[in-house]
């Protein structure tokens, strides 16, 4: 075992376990964005760094493995600094509505507003590194641009992006290996984009979803629930989630039903499943129609949303 100090409270942990992991094991959760249970560290978001006692930089907490002796501070006036500035910069640039940061905004005290009223959306893909539109001092730049709706399963909208690399890292070596997304540009500049940012239906995307299923932002989400909040109808609270097993093969991935109004709107897949830790194939993330087949059954409004994502007519095929 490990033994280290966190904010002046002593444990002790398993060797390989992170810093994140001894704050949990004390109680002191740490706000974390590119940290995922079920992917490498990333360490691209800075928002869960921490002192540590002879370090002359703060270090990640997520991915920084914890060592016999560390002393450990989460909470002193440099991690709270630092937090503050990290969180500003991206609530300025970026949509962060449906991220769950507003806690943490409160708490270090972040005023995204001192940057500026935010710039208008832009055409963003296909930038040359190097020419970056100077910025004109008085409004706070951003990645506002339009939503990509191309395919009836998920739509990207990357306003909400803070290039956390999760949904590259899902598609590549840590769960997909379809390398259908990558890291595209440079600096302020760089997005997450498919090869020459061609529509997700001409890319190598499978439409397994697992990108989805760990973006920490909104910025992928399922046509089923961005097209039921366009319609206003997206009610989390009056939502069911129930764990099953998928019914289309015999690996027995589980899934977890997102039951709105006795209609599945969305399929995730849980953590803690040894089988599938988070991820799922097309199959069970999205190919669950066929318990709810409408038709003229669509009578609802949710329904009606539903049966046009997926071409059947309704609001969201008008
Ligand atoms: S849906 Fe799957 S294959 Fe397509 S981009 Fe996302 S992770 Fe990659
Ligand atoms: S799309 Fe989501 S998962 Fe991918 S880099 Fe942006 S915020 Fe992260
Ligand atoms: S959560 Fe640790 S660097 Fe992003």
């Amino acid at each position: 075992m490990i033994s280290l100090t966190i904010d002046g409270v002593a444990v002790e942990v398993a060797e390989g376990a992170s810093l994140l992991d001894a704050c949990r094991a004390v109680a002191r959760e740490q706000p974390t964005l590119c940290h995922a249970e079920n992917l490498t560290p990333a360490n691209a978001c800075r928002v869960c760094v921490v002192e540590l006692e002879g370090s002359r930089a703060l270090v990640p907490a997520c991915s920084r493995e914890a060592e016999d002796g560390m002393v450990v501070a989460t909470d002193s006036e440099r991690v709270r600094h630092s937090r503050r500035m990290v969180l500003e910069f991206l609530a300025s640039s970026t949509d962060l509505s449906l991220a769950g940061v507003d806690a943490w905004l409160e708490d270090y005290a972040a005023d995204p507003g001192r940057y500026g009223p935010p710039a208008e959306a832009s055409a963003r893909d296909g930038r040359r590194p190097g020419h970056h539109p100077v910025p004109d001092g008085m409004r706070a730049e951003t990645v506002a641009q339009d939503v990509k709706v191309d395919n009836d399963l998920y739509v990207r909208d990357y306003s909400r992006c803070i290039l956390c690399y999760k949904c590259v890292d899902a598609c590549g070596v840590d769960a997909q290996n379809t390398f259908a997304i990558t890291v595209a540009g440079r600096g302020f500049d760089a997005t997450i984009s498919t090869e020459f940012a061609v529509a997700l239906t001409a890319s190598a995307c499978v439409y397994c979803g697992n990108c989805i299923g760990v973006c920490p932002t909104g910025a992928l989400m399922f046509r089923s629930e961005h097209e039921l909040r366009a319609a206003g109808l997206w009610d989390e609270d009056a939502q069911s989630v129930t764990r099953t097993v998928c019914s289309y093969c015999g690996v027995g991935c589980n899934l977890e039903l997102h039951v709105q109004e006795n209609r599945i709107v969305k399929v995730t897949s849980p953590m803690d499943d040894d089988i599938t830790s988070g991820h799922l194939c097309i199959k069970g993330r999205f190919g669950y129609d066929y318990v709810q087949e409408l038709g003229d059954l669509a009578t609802t409004p949710i329904d009606e949303v539903l049966a046009g994502v997926r071409g059947e007519g309704g609001t969201a095929a008008r």
